[in-house]
């Protein structure tokens, strides 16, 4: 594997040669704004399968392409409405993909054999320049093994594939640090597959109306962000109800660990909080979700109690992928 260090210059000629192996199918650890990918030459379906394959990605579970023009949009997608257009003029470049009927030109492998297929436009300067170099959309899911956690720091998901990838560029951790906001129009209205940064209250400013629909990925019958110590998620929109609830669940533990929003920590004595930051900063909270729960899992512990908070803005989004942590152990009171 090839390293490259991008977290004080990104060296133009380097991306160039990277972008021309992804180009003939080989694959690459990059950063977009949202989180890392692991990316290859989105139209060569053996490329491709590749990334299925070291990841342990089911095969049923469709993969985003990456774009850096509205001419890339239109060489993979057709029938594009007025209102995806307009959807992709307010949220492209940013961590938006939507979901579009798909041209033949897409590989069937991408799209998990469905007449659709995932977009987006990173507004990221690494991922820009490779698909500018490449020339190619980039095909790039989470880099994480099926299952885990994303990665928004390269150290975090290094070690899982280092023998199975041919580059990997750090830039450090990712400036938003929460995958994607997913949206699909359905009959002419904007429905969101999976919460992201681009909230509710964003999307309904442009297209007028939004559902939120988050169980209807292909992949929503699939365990995500699974750690290795048992989880558990406790709300209450009463703090004090949270906190004592969470505090009575901890003493039946030996060694319990709690992930505890900064104006919470103070309640809880003894035993080992990680900070995960201000209730009124979740866009701080988001970006260090995913490195948080990795942190918490290397603590040696029996189990992890995390703060819940309000499904509005970016709590939406926080709370899927907490929800999907703790693998239904669940308690709002
Ligand atoms: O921010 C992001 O979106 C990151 C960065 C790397 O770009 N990527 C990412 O990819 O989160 P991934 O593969 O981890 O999640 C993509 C989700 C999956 O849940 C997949 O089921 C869904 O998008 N998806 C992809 N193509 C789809 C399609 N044609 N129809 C419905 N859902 C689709
Ligand atoms: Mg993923």
């Amino acid at each position: 594997m090839y390293y490259l260090d991008a977290t004080n210059l990104i060296n133009d000629n380097e991306l160039k040669k990277i972008a021309l192996s992804i180009k003939k199918g080989k694959l690459a650890l990059f950063p977009t704004e949202t989180v890392y990918g692991i990316g290859t030459n989105g139209l060569d379906q053996n490329a491709v399968k590749k990334i299925y394959d070291i990841k342990g990605r089911n095969f049923n579970n469709p993969i985003n392409l990456l774009v850096n023009s509205m001419e890339m949009v239109e060489m993979l997608a057709q029938n594009i409405t007025n209102l995806e257009y307009k959807l992709m003029k307010a949220f492209f470049p940013g961590p938006f993909t939507l979901i579009l009927k798909k041209k033949p030109i897409v590989p069937s492998i991408i799209t998990a054999g469905s007449d659709t297929v995932g977009i987006r436009m990173p507004n990221n300067e690494i991922a820009k320049k490779l698909i500018q170099y490449s020339k190619v959309p980039i095909a790039a899911p989470s880099a994480n093994i099926s299952g885990r956690p994303s990665g928004t720091k390269l150290e975090d998901i290094l070690d899982d594939f280092s023998d199975k990838i041919d580059f990997a560029i750090n830039s450090g951790a990712t400036n938003l640090g929460m995958e994607s906001t997913i949206v699909k129009v359905i009959n002419n209205i904007a429905h969101i597959l999976r919460p992201g940064n681009i909230t509710p209250e964003q999307i309904k400013k442009v297209a007028g109306n939004v559902i939120i629909e988050t169980s209807h990925l292909p992949s929503d019958h699939l365990k995500h962000y699974q750690l290795n110590t048992r989880t558990t998620l406790v709300y209450s929109k009463d703090k004090n109800k949270m906190i004592e609830k969470i505090k009575s669940i901890a003493k039946n533990y030996k060694n319990p660990i709690i992930l505890s929003f900064f104006e919470d920590c103070d309640y809880y004595h003894t035993t080992k909080i990680i900070d995960i930051g201000s209730k009124y900063n979740l866009q701080e909270v988001s970006k260090n979700l995913f490195s948080n729960l990795k942190k918490a899992e290397k603590i040696k512990s029996d189990i992890i109690l995390i703060e819940g908070i309000k499904k509005q803005g970016l709590g939406l989004a926080i709370m899927n992928r907490l929800l999907n942590v703790c693998n239904g152990n669940f308690i709002e009171i």
